[in-house]
């Protein structure tokens, strides 16, 4: 049996999950693994704070040093969360010939090259599997299950709060308000919910996931992100009608002219296998090129999921004879990034119910070259009309000028949306 000694930085829901699961199938671990994981010492902000967790108080610590300085804790599992302390503390104990396992996505997207090859230069690990979509092994899978493939395009829905309250407000027609509100009593989203509506939790993500997926480095800043707070529940309507779903979708291409990388709501067809995922649930839809299309789908946050990937690494890690290191980071490969991509495209307008309106707005698509797919006007209220368009493929650059010209025509009172449609 081999006897793994570790320190844990946080015991919050994450944290705690850990604990419990090494606790839990501590036998199944040591008959399939043959590891026996002991917890030491755990860094926690209030010691008399009531937790979840078994985690006893004894190995309860406020000082990161008995952690980080114990010559006998060979893995330090970092679950705090946010970018400092926690930069600060994954060095420490990299340059300590510490291995770091962390859940982190801020810190790993913001800072991964400079931990990597902190790792890299000490001859230690950096395992970050529940950092990305939570229980889901979708970073594993591509680093163990499908390096034979060059992955062409991924797919995501890795947030459980957007996605909640998309299928709130598909399902009961409930507002986007108390979608949330609903959302934050279940414990789902945050207190102060920003990160998951404005999209920024996905940009972390999906810049973790998309730079393992196309072996280069794409930095958060380079990630086109709009969130979905002015989605309302007559665009999941509207849609629906058209035979499309909404979904918050983290997308990231190979093209010819570079790797594009987006996050907004989209619509998907009924069929897609993404328009199934309700609720919380996550999944990363994947194309390689030679396994063809595959679907990782469960839970993306919660306790005992993302703990099944923290302490998953934690034995990885320990079972590792080498580390493996991320070399498009060593070697700073960087992504060649394109601005311009193309979608469908739906619109929503609420024009004045009159002669001519259509017209004009016809003539600026087609002066930006986009064909009209299909053109719905929905019931007039006090002379104004909601009007939907469905385009066919066009560059996300041509869409936005056209709506920015379309905006300006007296006739439409206002442009309510414009939401890629993915086929
Ligand atoms: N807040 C995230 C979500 C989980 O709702 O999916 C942590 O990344």
């Amino acid at each position: 049996m081999h006897r793994v000694t570790v320190g844990f930085l946080g015991c919050g829901n994450v944290g705690g999950g850990a604990y419990d699961i090494i606790q839990r199938n501590r036998e199944e671990i040591a008959l399939r693994d043959g590891i026996e994981i002991v917890v030491k010492r755990v860094l926690v902000r209030d010691l008399n704070k009531v937790r979840r967790s078994s985690c006893p108080r004894e190995i309860m610590t406020t000082s990161a040093s008995d952690v980080l300085d114990d010559p006998e804790i060979s893995i330090v599992a970092e679950f705090l969360g946010g970018i400092e302390p926690s930069r600060t503390y994954i060095l420490k104990a990299l340059n300590a010939g510490k291995t770091v396992v962390t859940a982190n996505k801020a810190v790993l997207s913001s800072c991964w090259s400079e931990l990597e090859t902190a790792a890299a230069s000490n001859g230690v690990g950096l395992y970050y599997d529940a950092s990305v979509a939570g229980g889901i092994p979708v970073l594993k899978n591509l680093d163990y299950c499908l390096q034979a493939n060059r992955i062409d395009s991924l797919v995501g829905i890795i947030n459980g709060t957007t996605n909640f309250i998309l299928t709130k407000i598909a399902d009961e027609g409930m507002s986007y308000e108390n979608a949330l509100k609903l959302a934050q009593e279940k414990g789902l989203a945050e207190a102060d919910p920003t990160m998951d509506v404005s999209g920024m939790d996905v940009v972390y993500k999906l810049s973790i996931l998309a730079s393992l997926a196309f072996d280069c480095h794409i930095p958060i800043e380079a990630i086109y992100r709009q969130g979905i707070a002015a989605i309302t529940p007559d665009d999941i309507r509207f849609g629906a009608s058209l035979g499309l779903t909404l979904k918050l979708l983290a997308v990231a291409k190979r093209t010819q002219t570079g790797i594009e990388a987006h996050v907004h709501p989209t619509f998907i067809p009924d069929t897609h296998p993404l328009a199934g995922i309700r609720g919380a649930f996550n999944a990363v839809f994947l194309n390689g090129n030679a396994v063809g299309d595959i679907m990782l789908y469960g839970k993306g946050a919660g306790a005992l999921p993302t703990g099944s990937s923290v302490v998953s690494d934690i034995i990885t890690a320990a079972s590792a004879k080498t580390h493996r290191y991320s070399s498009f980071l060593l070697k700073d490969v960087r992504a060649k990034l394109t601005e311009e991509w193309e979608s469908c495209f739906y619109i929503r307008l609420t024009v004045c119910d009159e002669p001519g309106v259509l017209a004009s707005i016809a003539t600026i698509l087609s002066r930006y070259g986009i064909s009209v797919a299909s053109c719905v006007q929905h019931n007039a209220n006090d002379g104004t009309a909601p009007l939907v368009f469905l385009v066919h493929r066009v560059s996300n650059i041509a869409m936005r000028s056209a709506i920015d010209e379309i905006a300006r025509l007296p006739e439409v009172k206002a442009v309510n949306n414009t939401i890629p449609v993915e086929y």
